[in-house]
C-alpha cells in the first residue's frame, strides 16, 4: 500500500489530525521527536504571540502500540489550546447561549494575498473566517507531526532530512536575517524568504522517469509548492542553471561514481542519483498586516482596509521545518515503492538486498 496523508482540522477548532496510511508495522516512533519538531515549527525570530499560546504537543489515536506501528492507520492528533477561546466562535453545532469570546463578529475585509477572497467566492461564504480557518498554516502542524514519523522511517535507512533557511528578506547571513526582521517588525511589515532542505543517505532510485507523474523532481515540488505562501521551487542549482553554459552546468562522474559537483541536487531524470538531495522553496511575505493594504468590505461593496490582526513578521524558519517535514514524507513514500514491506523488517530487507547489487557502482 503506498504512504498516503490526509490532514483535518480548523486554526482555532478543538484539534488538528493526520492519518497516515501505508506504514509499514513494527516500526519504532517516539512521542519526543514528533514533539520536537512541533517545537521547532512554533519557534522562530519572526513568530506572533500566538505560538507562544500554542505549545504544540502530539497525542496518537490509532495505529501504535507500545511505540511501534501496528501496520494500520496511524491517527495523530495535535490539540489547539486557543480553542478555549473560541468555543462559541468555533462551535461545530449551532452554539448555544450568548455569544461570547473569539470568532463572533463576522469577518468581511479580505486580505490580498490570503485566502479570505478567492475562498468566500469560491465556497459562498459570507464569513471570511470559514475560508480563513482552514486555508491558514496553522495546519502544517499536522503535516509536521506526520513528516517526524516519516523522518523515523527514514533513520531507519540510513537517510537525514535538514531544513534551514538561507535568506530572509533578501538576507542571507543569521546577522542579516535577525536585522532584517527587526527592521520589518519596526516598520510593522512582513518578509518572506527562501529555505533549504537537505536529505543525505538516499540512494540511487528513488523515482523514476517513466511517467511524470513517477519523478521524484516533480513530486518534491509539488510537495513543496503545496505549503501555504510558497512560490517557487528550485531543484539543485535551479534557476542558475538556466544561465549557464552545458559544460558548467552538469555534475562529471569519476570512477566509483562519485560526482565531483552536484548542481543537479541528486536528482536526474527524476530519479534520485546518490547524491544528497538539495531542494529550495522561496516564501512570499505574510499577507496579514498591521498596515492593511486596500481591499473592500464584502458586507458593503464599499472601498476599506483589510482585516488587520496581530501576526507573524516572518515564518520562513518555520517553513523550514515545514519543508523539511514535506520532503520526508515524499521521500518515505518513495522508499516504500523502492523497497515495500508488511513490516520494517522487510523493508531493512530489501534495502539491504538493492544496496548489495549496486555495491561496487556505487559508494555509500
Ligand atoms: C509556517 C507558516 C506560517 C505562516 N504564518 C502566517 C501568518 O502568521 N500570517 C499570515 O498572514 N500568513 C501566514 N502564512 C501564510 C499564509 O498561510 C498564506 O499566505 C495563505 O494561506 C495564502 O496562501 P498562498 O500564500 O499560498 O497563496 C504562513 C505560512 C506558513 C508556511
Amino acid at each position: 500500500m503506498a504512504l498516503g496523508l490526509v490532514t483535518a482540522g480548523e486554526s482555532h477548532g478543538p484539534a488538528l489530525v493526520a492519518v497516515v496510511t501505508g506504514l509499514p508495522a513494527g516500526l519504532r516512533v517516539e512521542k519526543d521527536a514528533i514533539d520536537a519538531d512541533l517545537r521547532r515549527r512554533q519557534q522562530g525570530y519572526g513568530r506572533s504571540p500566538r505560538q507562544q499560546l500554542e505549545s504544540d504537543e502530539v497525542q496518537v489515536l490509532t495505529g501504535l502500540r507500545h511505540g511501534r506501528t501496528l501496520g494500520t492507520p496511524l491517527t495523530l492528533v495535535v490539540r489547539n489550546r486557543d480553542h478555549e477561546n473560541w468555543l462559541w466562535g468555533m462551535s461545530a453545532f449551532a452554539p448555544e447561549g450568548e455569544p461570547s469570546g473569539k470568532g463572533v463578529k463576522a469577518v468581511t475585509l479580505p486580505r490580498p494575498g490570503h485566502a479570505d477572497l478567492a475562498g468566500v467566492l469560491k465556497y459562498g461564504h459570507d464569513d471570511v473566517r470559514d475560508a480563513l480557518e482552514r486555508a491558514s498554516a496553522r495546519h502544517t502542524a499536522a503535516h509536521v507531526a506526520a513528516g517526524a514519523v516519516a523522518k523515523a522511517l527514514l533513520g531507519e535507512l540510513g537517510i537525514a532530512v535538514t531544513g534551514r533557511p538561507v535568506e530572509i528578506g533578501g538576507e542571507t547571513t543569521d546577522e542579516g536575517m535577525r536585522e532584517a526582521t527587526d527592521a520589518a517588525r519596526r516598520a510593522r511589515d512582513t518578509l518572506g524568504g527562501v529555505v533549504e532542505v537537505v536529505a543525505t543517505g538516499v540512494p540511487p532510485g528513488f523515482g523514476s522517469y517513466a511517467e511524470k507523474s513517477d519523478r521524484l523532481d516533480a513530486r518534491l515540488a509539488f510537495a513543496l509548492m503545496g505549503i501555504q505562501a510558497v512560490k517557487g521551487v528550485e531543484i539543485g542549482d535551479g534557476f542558475a542553471l538556466a544561465r549557464r553554459r552545458g559544460t558548467e552546468a552538469h555534475d562529471e562522474i569519476d570512477p566509483g561514481l562519485a560526482r565531483r559537483t552536484n548542481r543537479a541536487g541528486g536528482l536526474e531524470a527524476g530519479i534520485t542519483n546518490g547524491e544528497p538531495i538539495v531542494v529550495r522553496a522561496g516564501m512570499k511575505p505574510l499577507p496579514t498586516l498591521m498596515h492593511p493594504l486596500d481591499s473592500v468590505d464584502l458586507a458593503t461593496g464599499e472601498p476599506a482596509q483589510a482585516l488587520v490582526e496581530r501576526s507573524d513578521v516572518q515564518a520562513v524558519e518555520a517553513l523550514a521545518v515545514v519543508a523539511e517535514a514535506a520532503v520526508a514524507f515524499e521521500l518515505a513514500r518513495a522508499a516504500l515503492e523502492k523497497f515495500g514491506g508488511d513490516a520494517i523488517r522487510d523493508t531493512l530487507a530489501a534495502h539491504r538486498a538493492y544496496l548489495e547489487r549496486i555495491v561496487g557502482r556505487w559508494r555509500r
